[in-house]
């Protein structure tokens, strides 16, 4: 049975359940990342951005006795934001290749197409029986980065301590846990705004003014993900050269998420990157003492941030793909094949 379903009213038993399912699927498809957790998974689940809505859909198993709702085996939701639908589909591996994932889909994008979507994406994990399943649905590889794990045990803290302090003459860095503090807010947007069309092979799909930075600053706290920042502050004109910005997900709190890592093109050339990204890591080596491990995603062309990232000893994992789709094409393609 595939029926809608609100995270934020959904019972406590529900919400155990899919976290089952979900780490049931990392265990198969992913099986070096670390289990989710249940803290703050139901505000994760619901929170969205100001303007954007998220839409799921479960599919429940019905218990013979009595007809009472079951474990959830699956799960979709279908994120809305501006002319863009972003899905994530989950199949319990029990149930895997019974129809249950297609059925999902063809729920979601049912609605994406009501609503008047005209194409929708998603990410996929390379090597996992995703890449076979949407491309099977007419889904076709958009980009592709390369995410890189660091084990922080395997860390030099003392070359670390080196790198960080390794910055040009005229900088000072600044760590800032929880976000950029408020009197910074406006030249952190601009130090962002600035490195947008930068063609370094990145998508940035980041927040370029001040008020959306503070909503997408709010929206990561509501969904119990920590940020931290550090800042490389330009000491003549006070402006943002370089900023990193980490995630401590509650869901996962042994293993952090890198975000946007950028130098502003006047600044580049003086070790800021190298330097705001050794601090961060110290910095969360005492702020977050449960921290193993840090993840990290790049643009395969982006040799500039790669050959940093590996002499901080990341180790490149997988490749994880965006894929995308015309909405009206998928909807009458499930439709006819059922
Ligand atoms: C991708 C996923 C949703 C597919 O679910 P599913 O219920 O097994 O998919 P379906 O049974 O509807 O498969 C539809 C078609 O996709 C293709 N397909 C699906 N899995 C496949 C596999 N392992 N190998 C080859 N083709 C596959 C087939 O063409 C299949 O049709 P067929 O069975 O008639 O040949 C499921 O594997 C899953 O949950 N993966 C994890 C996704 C994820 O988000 N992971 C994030 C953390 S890793």
């Amino acid at each position: 049975m595939v029926r809608e379903w609100d995270p934020r009213t959904a019972s406590s038993a529900e919400i155990a359940s899919l976290l089952d399912t979900l780490n049931a699927v990392l265990a198969v498809d992913l099986p070096q990342d670390p289990p989710w957790r249940e803290s703050s998974l139901r505000e994760y689940l619901s929170e969205v951005m100001p303007g954007e809505r998220r839409i799921s859909w479960v599919a429940q198993a019905e218990l013979a006795a009595g007809g009472a709702p079951g474990p959830i085996l699956g799960q979709v939701n279908v994120l809305l934001l501006g002319d863009i639908g972003v899905l994530e589909v989950l199949v319990h591996p029990s149930r895997r290749r019974s129809g249950l994932g297609r059925d999902l889909v063809l729920v979601a994008a049912r609605r994406a197409y009501q609503e008047g979507f005209q194409s929708i994406g998603v990410e996929v994990v390379g090597d996992t029986p995703a890449v076979a399943f949407y491309e099977s649905l007419g889904f076709s590889k958009e980009y592709v980065e390369t995410r890189s794990v660091l084990d922080l045990s395997a860390v030099d803290w003392a070359e670390l301590s080196e790198m960080a302090t390794g910055i040009g003459a005229g900088y000072h860095l600044e760590f800032c846990p929880g976000g950029p503090p408020d009197d910074l807010i406006d030249a952190y947007a601009r130090a962002k705004a600035e490195v947008r069309d930068v063609d370094d092979g990145e998508l940035r799909p980041s927040s370029y003014d001040p008020q959306r930075l503070r909503d997408s600053l709010d929206c990561l706290h509501r969904r119990g993900m920590k940020p931290y920042i550090v800042l490389a502050l330009h000491e003549q004109t006070g402006e943002v050269a370089g900023l990193t910005e980490v995630v401590v997900p509650a869901q996962h709190p042994t293993r952090a998420d890198q975000y946007d890592t950028i130098v502003v093109q006047d600044h580049r050339g003086y070790g800021i990157d190298r330097a705001i990204k050794a601090r961060m890591l110290l910095e969360l080596r005492s702020a977050e003492p449960r921290l193993t491990e840090v993840q990290t995603w790049n643009a395969q062309a982006n040799e500039a941030m790669l050959k940093v990232n590996a002499e901080l000893g990341y180790r490149a994992d997988r490749e994880w793909c965006e894929y995308s789709v015309d909405v009206a094409e998928l909807v009458h393609r499930l439709d006819a094949g059922r």
